[in-house]
Order: C-alpha cells, then structure tokens, then sequence
C-alpha cells in the first residue's frame, strides 16, 4: 500500500543531497507539475524556478488560476504568455505529432532562456510511470510522444530530476491530497493542451471554440457528478472535429464545425472506458455548445469508443 507521508519524507531528503544548484520546472498547474513543484520546493525553496507558459492551448482561465496556485505554494516562478506565437508556429501544422514536436521545441527555447538567465544546473520534470511507458520507454511502439520538455536536458547539459518517475496517477494524488492542494482531484491535461483536442491545424478561432465548449463539459460533468447523477470520470472534454454541416439557425441555413464529447474512465490512461452520461446532461452540453457558439458549431455528437481501440485524447 503507498504511504504518501513517508513517500514525501523520502523524496525530500534525496532531493535535498540530489539537486546541488538551481533546478527548473515547467508548471502547468495539472495534478503532477504540482505535486513534483511542491515536493522540490519543499527539499530546494527558492533554489527551484518555476515557469508556466500560456501557450493559448490552455483551458478557460486556467493561466490566471495556475498563478494564483503558484503564489500560494509560495514559489519562486516566471509567467510567460507566448499564445500568439504558438499560434504563428501551428499555422497550417496537420499532423498531430508534428504539433507535438512543435510545440515540444517552443518550450524548450522558452525554458532555455529562462534557464540560461537564472543559471539553472538540473530539469524537474513531473514525468509518470505511464508517460515513458507510453512514449517507448519499455518495449512497445511509440504509439504518441508524451514528452513535452525532454529535449532540453541534453541541449542544456542540464541533469534529470524525476522525483514522480515510478508512480502512478492515483498514487500521486495522495500525495496531492497529502499537501491539501486544490488539484489533487483535477482531471489529466495534456502538455499540448487544446492543441491536440482540435483535429486538423489549430488555429486561434477553433482553439477559442474547443476552449468554450470545453468549459461546458467540465462544468455541466461536474455538476452532474455534485447531484450524484453520474460518477466523475476519469477525464472529460470536448474535442472539435474540423468538418463542417449543415444545420439550421432560425430560418437560416448554417455551416459549422463538430464538436465531440469525450468522457472516459480509467485507473491510470493505459486502457479506459467511456463514461456514461445520462441524456438530460448530454442534452444541457449539446444545446449550451450551440447556443453559445450559434455561427459556428450546430452539431454535437459522443465519443462511445474504449481504449483500445482508441485513445483518451483524438490525437
Ligand atoms: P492517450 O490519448 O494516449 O492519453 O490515451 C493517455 C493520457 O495521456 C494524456 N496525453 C498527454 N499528456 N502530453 C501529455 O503530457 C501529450 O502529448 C499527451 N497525449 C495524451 C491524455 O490526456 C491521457 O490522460
């Protein structure tokens, strides 16, 4: 059985011998940066520099929210909004991991810069069990490239600091719960953001539009979930597919996007299943996504496929 208090105790006392200069980690406020933030924050303090990107990939408010948790764990942090230029960069970019390594690229010569500035000696990367297993790390295909920042380290000549490498997401979350911080129970986001929730070239319009519907999702599934409606799933999210219909608005004919509800449950990512939503709920989704966005989406459909085949995430 894990024991997170003494997991913490362990973990700091290595840090404290292993991380001997300035250390850097990419926060992006989801349950492992945090963890990891905390856990090297309480070995190093002010030795360890945290730096969030607003990529413009991100979920509704979550920068201004990642903020306010940084202040709060009373990090020493750089905060960097380089959406505009994440956007030039995906310009025309199709294939997933090709927007994957593009974006993958843009944070290390984000954090390269920071890192030469402050100095910085060691990488703190929150990197989990399931993120090398799945990106090659044992002997199966590279089936999606997990790591965002991994180039960096042999770039930089900087030395790897794992503190979270064998566990497990609900293991993590004790610890989460452990440092009683606010996101122990936050759904998985991953490190491309709505880049990878938008099939096809992500362009600022639909990243705005997944954005809202997003939003929609999470709030109508946790809501739900609070009435005892439905159980919280494991992840839940919207996802725009780049084809277009026909629908009706008023009298009008209307040309919009797709927008598919994905909700799954899972232990650790590796396999999952789709949620059940009960259809009042679906309902509230569909009718809210195309209320709110009337010009550009009129149709709303739900992702009822397992992992395998599929994936949690489109792309
Ligand atoms: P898949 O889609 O591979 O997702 O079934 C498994 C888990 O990993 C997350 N995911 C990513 N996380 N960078 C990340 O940091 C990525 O490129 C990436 N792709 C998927 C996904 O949200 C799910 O929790």
């Amino acid at each position: 059985m894990f024991n997170a208090d003494k997991f913490i105790n362990e973990s700091v006392l290595n840090l404290k011998k292993e991380i001997t200069g300035k250390a850097l980690i990419a926060f992006s406020g989801g349950v492992d940066s945090t963890v990891c933030a905390t856990l090297v924050n309480k070995a190093i303090g002010k030795k360890l520099v945290a730096v969030h990107v607003d990529t413009g990939y991100m979920r509704k408010n979550e920068s201004k929210e990642v903020k306010k948790l940084m202040d709060k764990i009373g990090l020493n942090y750089h905060f960097i909004d380089a959406s505009e230029e994440f956007y030039k960069d995906l310009k025309g970019v199709i294939d997933p991991e090709k927007k994957r390594k593009i974006i993958g690229e843009k944070f290390i010569r984000i954090f390269e810069k920071v890192a030469i500035k402050e100095k910085i000696k060691f990488l703190v990367q929150g990197t989990i069990a399931p993120d090398w297993i799945e990106s090659g790390g044992e002997l199966r295909d590279t089936i999606k490239s997990h790591h965002n920042v991994g180039g960096l380290p042999e770039e930089m000549n900087l030395l790897l600091v794992e503190p979270l490498r064998d566990l497990y997401k609900d293991e993590v979350r004790k610890i989460a719960r452990e440092f009683k911080l606010p996101v122990a129970e936050r759904q998985p986001f991953p490190g491309p953001g709505l880049a990878i929730r938008i099939i096809g070239e992500a362009t600022k319009e639909r990243a705005e539009i997944v954005r809202e519907a997003c939003d929609i999702v999470e709030k109508e599934i946790e809501d739900a979930s609070k009435k005892g409606l439905m159980e919280i799933p494991w992840q839940y999210f919207a996802v725009l597919i780049p084809v277009k219909s026909v629908g009706v608005q008023g009298d009008r004919r209307a040309y919009g996007y797709v927008i598919s509800v994905r909700a799954v449950h899972s232990i650790d990512a590796m396999t999952c299943a789709y949620s059940i939503i009960p259809h009042e709920i679906l309902d509230r989704i569909s009718t809210q996504i195309t209320n709110k966005m009337k010009d550009k989406v009129n149709r709303v459909v739900y992702d009822i496929t397992n992992k395998p085949p599929s994936t949690v995430e489109w792309e």
